[in-house]
Order: C-alpha cells, then sequence, then structure tokens
C-alpha cells in the first residue's frame, strides 16, 4: 500500500489527510481491516476502549469479514473492548435486509466475542426518524459522558462514499449538510424518497481518525471531483468530512482511483 496524496482542490486547507491507493477490492478489505486492528490496539492501550462507528452500504463488508474470520485480527483485538456505533442507518428494522445494522452483525458482530452491551444501533424501525436521531443522540451523550455543545470523539469513523459524491447519509442538497449543533438527525433524501438516521458533520469532523473506503470504476468521477474538484459540499458532500485534528485516510482501490491527476499520488505534507 503506497502512502498517495493530500487531497488537492477541496478548496480548504485539508487537516492531515492522505489517500492510501491499493490495487483491488481484495487490497482495500485487507487494508481497512489492517487499520481498524491497529487503531483498535492503539485505543485500547491507551484507554482501555475502541469506539468506532462502523459504515453502511456494501463496501465495508469485505473489511467486516475479514476482521470476523482471518485468525490475525481476531487474536490481535481485544473485541470485548470495542464499542460499536454507526455513521447512519436506513429507515428501517434492524431485520430488514437494507439495514447496515444487520448487515454488519451477520458479517461481523454475531461472529466475534464482542459484548452485546456495548452496541448501540439507531432504531429505523420508529415511524417517526426524528425520534431515532433523537433517541441516538441521547445515547452518545451518555456513553461519550458529553455536557451541551460537546461532540463525540471517536477512535475510528469508517465512512463510504456514493457515486454522488455523498458520506453516510449526507446526500446532497439535503437538510443534514448544514446541521453544525445536533449529534445525530433524521435526514429526508429526496431522490430516494426516504428519510435516513446519520451522525452530523461535526460528529464526523472530531474523530481520531477517519477512513473513507472507495472501490471500484463508478466511484472514479466523484472521488476525482471531491479530491480534486472546486470545494463545492452541497453537490459532494463527502468534502465536509475535514476532520479538525484528526487524520482522514482515503483508501481507495486503482479502479477507483483512475481518474485522479498523477501527482495526486506523491505523499505530500499536511495542508496548510
Ligand atoms: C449507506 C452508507 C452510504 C454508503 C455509500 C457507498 O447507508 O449506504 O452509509 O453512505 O457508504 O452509499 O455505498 P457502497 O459501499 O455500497 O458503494
Amino acid at each position: 500500500m503506497r502512502g498517495d496524496v493530500t487531497p488537492r482542490g477541496a478548496g480548504k486547507p485539508a487537516a492531515r489527510s492522505l489517500v492510501q491507493r491499493v490495487d483491488d477490492a481484495s487490497a482495500l478489505h485487507e487494508a481497512g481491516a489492517a487499520k481498524f486492528a491497529s487503531a483498535a490496539v492503539q485505543a485500547i492501550d491507551a484507554r482501555s476502549v475502541f469506539r468506532v462507528a462502523l459504515a453502511g452500504g456494501s463496501t465495508p463488508k469485505g473489511v467486516y469479514a475479514r476482521l470476523a474470520e482471518d485468525v490475525r485480527w481476531r487474536s490481535q483485538v481485544q473485541w470485548g473492548k470495542i464499542q460499536f456505533f454507526w455513521g447512519d442507518e436506513r429507515h428501517v428494522g434492524p431485520d430488514h435486509p437494507d439495514s447496515n445494522y444487520r448487515m454488519a452483525c451477520e458479517v461481523m458482530l454475531d461472529r466475534l466475542p464482542i459484548d452485546p452491551a456495548h452496541v448501540w444501533r439507531m432504531k429505523g424501525e420508529y415511524e417517526d426518524a426524528a425520534r431515532a436521531a433523537d433517541e441516538y443522540e441521547r445515547d452518545l451523550r451518555s456513553v461519550f459522558g458529553l455536557s451541551d455543545g460537546q461532540f463525540p470523539r471517536f477512535d475510528l469513523i469508517l465512512l463510504g462514499m456514493g457515486a454522488d459524491g455523498h458520506t453516510a447519509s449526507l446526500f446532497p442538497g439535503t437538510d443534514a449538510l448544514r446541521e453544525r449543533r445536533r449529534l445525530a438527525v433524521a435526514n429526508h433524501v429526496e431522490k430516494l424518497a426516504t428519510d435516513r438516521l446519520t451522525l452530523t458533520v461535526p460528529v464526523f469532523n472530531n474523530g481520531i481518525d477517519v477512513l473513507f473506503l472507495v472501490q471500484g470504476p463508478d466511484k472514479a468521477e466523484a472521488l476525482k471531483a471531491v479530491l480534486e474538484g472546486p470545494y463545492d459540499p452541497e453537490r459532494l458532500p463527502a468534502q465536509l468530512i475535514q476532520p479538525a485534528s484528526g487524520h482522514l485516510t482515503w483508501l481507495v482501490d486503482s479502479a477507483a482511483a483512475r481518474l485522479l491527476s498523477k501527482d495526486s499520488r506523491k505523499a505530500q505534507s499536511p495542508g496548510p
């Protein structure tokens, strides 16, 4: 895995961020699992707990499967000391095929010695998505011991990116893009004709380690626009993710990275 670029063109000084390019999906799953395991070991060594916000969608599935199946990660990580959260959830119940919670349980959580009391899912089954968001915000405040105005500081936040430049359930042109006070909100997504549940930009940007997992040729246009195009977060919400003091890593395979400019392959010092 070669260290690559600090994203250019995003119009804002990028925090310490890197584009790490790997050959293909399998290499991305391997690198993602290694990153998860190393972040977990580091956090647990330092603070006896590792708090992670999982991503939904299909890309992370291969990473979660590696973590559950590969003896290196199974043995290296103290799974009982991990607290699991989600970056977003669909407006569905936990048994629904579209549920991000169900996916993570089937592929990873049900296959590892985790403590079920350390799993906080968003209650997508509630008729009123705003109620689910309010409840999740209360969960976060209680687990992280937050007072008003404070944001949770996840050890690791996993994110995917859609071919339209959305991330989590921060979709282009939606209200949640502008939320800077709340920790979790319901977000109506007109183009999907549905509500979604999502953590907010300030929560993502308070992460210690934020890791995008982007794989496949269908993401190439959006990745180029997000990393090298003008700063236009209403259209490309992934550009909003600029951790204030954390590390931002774009873990991308060659197919997704094929349109990136050649100098995006040179490691650069962090932005100004
Ligand atoms: C979701 C995710 C969403 C996802 C992207 C990429 O709930 O679907 O939070 O933001 O990460 O849509 O999805 P793929 O990994 O399936 O391409």
